[in-house]
């Protein structure tokens, strides 16, 4: 489902030049979730950024099913960003003036769906996440644990083959973070995507299905 191969990425800053992936290779099967581990600055965000469309590589593949997405331009970004992948942040970025039905359903919307289709699927993700009592809150009115459980659903509701989670329980206490990982799992396996989570805990990376660990810019064997 998601083959990525040698892939590799530098920033240039007034320091120097960074090479933060040195040749980063993984293979994920449909609905196979992985935790990705490492210490900070090795490369993981910028790999699922990547994986994402949120960053482009230098060079090597990433390939979501049969699309390759290094080389792509701005507008199939965007379309694959829309479509084909859901993030979940650290720090979970709701739109603040909507409320949480209408964070849910806008990329729904974006991506052309007819309103009450987007309305329909983002009823049954706040179920689904235990969020249908508070749809009508806006973000501010929610704890951190509740945002992210929302911020789950928008990643959810068009139907993504896979979800890139970064440090999903990052900011949350540990209640919060057992409760949000439970939902992420349950979600993602009705889905049946394929999910990578960033992670710095043990606790959340053993509920996964295999770890992969990375330093340096590498996958370790
Ligand atoms: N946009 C950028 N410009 C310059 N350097 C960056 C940029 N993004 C990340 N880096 C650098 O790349 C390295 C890896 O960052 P990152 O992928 O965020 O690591 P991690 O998520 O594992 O903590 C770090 O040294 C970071 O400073
Ligand atoms: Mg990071």
């Amino acid at each position: 489902m998601v083959k990525v191969t040698d892939l590799r990425k530098s920033y240039d800053s007034s320091a120097g030049r960074v090479e933060v992936l040195r040749g980063v290779s993984l293979q994920l099967a449909r609905g196979e979730t992985v935790a990705l581990m490492g210490p900070s600055g090795c490369g993981k965000s910028t790999l699922l950024n990547i994986m994402g469309c949120l960053d482009v590589a230098d060079s090597g593949s990433v390939k979501i099913g049969e699309q390759e997405l290094v080389g792509l331009d701005e507008k199939s970004m965007t379309e694959l960003r829309r479509k084909t992948v859901g993030f979940v942040f650290q720090f979970f970025h709701l739109l603040p003036t909507l409320t949480v039905r209408e964070n849910v359903e806008l990329p729904a919307l974006i991506a052309g769906g007819l309103s009450h289709t987007a309305a329909e699927r983002a009823a049954r993700l706040l179920e689904l996440v235990g969020l249908n009592k508070r749809a009508g809150h806006r973000p501010h009115q929610l704890s951190g644990g509740e945002m992210q459980r929302a911020a789950i659903a928008r990643a959810l509701v068009n139907k993504p083959a896979v979800v890139l989670a970064d440090e999903p329980t990052g900011n949350l206490d540990s209640h919060n973070g057992e409760v949000v990982l439970r939902v992420l799992m349950e979600v993602v396996s009705e889905e049946n995507a394929t999910m990578i989570v960033v992670t710095h805990s043990a606790e959340v990376a053993s509920k996964m299905g295999c770890v992969l660990h990375m330093a340096d810019g590498h996958i370790l064997p």
